[in-house]
């Protein structure tokens, strides 16, 4: 059976105290989480150890990086590998986020690359996508999303596909307050799962988590996480405050 996956993505956000205290919250926090049912809190490289330090004694509640180098390692100033992660003992990395796609040109084939490099060094990666306003509005976001998915995972075999969980974020409801309608979330993941299905077999298709992000809130994730396609959600604003996210947690 697929997991049920309520992550929280922090982005460029926390000072190390802010951190220090909201992985103290979430470490204290009234939270029902079993191996089916778990949580990963993806925080900025610097506190990575610190939220292991801080969450180690929380059963299902892991750590992740919310990105990674393509290379194994060298002259690239700035970057993490996957094998840096590895060393740390970090089992999860969100890979191609829209902002890492907007903002850092990341390209489909860049991040088949580091799908690839992420899975040889065990690490699962929690892959994005979505389409962005204009696509919604001329209704190719079907196909605009199939690509990505046929560009950057179509060349892993059954045994790598099955460990990515795939997260569906449609950019105009990130950050905006406009969250999908249940019923925008399970049409798209329907078809992620149907378009999973035709390249690996319905067994495998059936067994990859597929979360939703894009203004996901206390207030609305139980509606939308019932969704029969909708295993969870990638949190971003709501995940920094520790009650907010606990209510997320508890919504799966
Ligand atoms: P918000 O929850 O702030 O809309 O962000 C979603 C997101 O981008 C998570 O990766």
């Amino acid at each position: 059976m697929r997991k049920k996956i309520a992550a929280a993505n922090w982005k460029m956000n926390c000072t190390l105290p802010q951190a220090e205290d909201l992985l103290n919250k979430l470490s204290t926090a009234n939270v029902h989480v079993t191996e089916e049912k778990i949580s990963i809190i993806a925080v900025p490289y610097a506190y990575l150890l610190l939220a292991k330090q801080i969450l180690a004694a929380k059963q299902n509640i892991f750590v992740a990086a919310q990105n990674c180098y393509t290379k194994k390692s060298g002259a690239y100033t700035g970057e993490i590998s996957a094998e840096m992660l590895q060393s740390m003992q970090i089992p999860y990395v969100i890979i191609g986020h829209s902002e890492r796609r907007d903002y850092f040109n990341e390209t489909n084939s860049m991040l088949a690359d580091k799908v690839n490099i992420a899975l040889e060094y065990n690490i699962q990666p929690i892959f994005c996508c979505g389409e962005a306003l204009d696509i919604r509005e001329a209704g190719t976001q079907n196909s605009f999303v199939e690509k990505q998915l046929k560009d950057s995972l179509f060349h892993l075999t059954n045994e790598q596909i099955i460990k990515v969980v795939i997260a569906y974020e449609p950019i105009w409801a990130i950050g905006t307050g406009k969250t999908a309608t249940n019923e925008q979330a399970q049409e798209m993941h329907q078809h992620i799962r149907k378009v999973l299905a035709g390249k690996f077999g319905n067994d495998i298709a059936n067994n990859i988590s597929i979360l939703y992000g894009g203004s996901v809130k206390g207030a609305n994730a139980e509606e939308i996480f019932a969704q029969p396609d909708v295993d969870g959600g990638l949190v971003g604003g709501a995940s920094l405050n520790a009650e907010e996210f606990s209510t997320i947690i508890n919504s799966l």
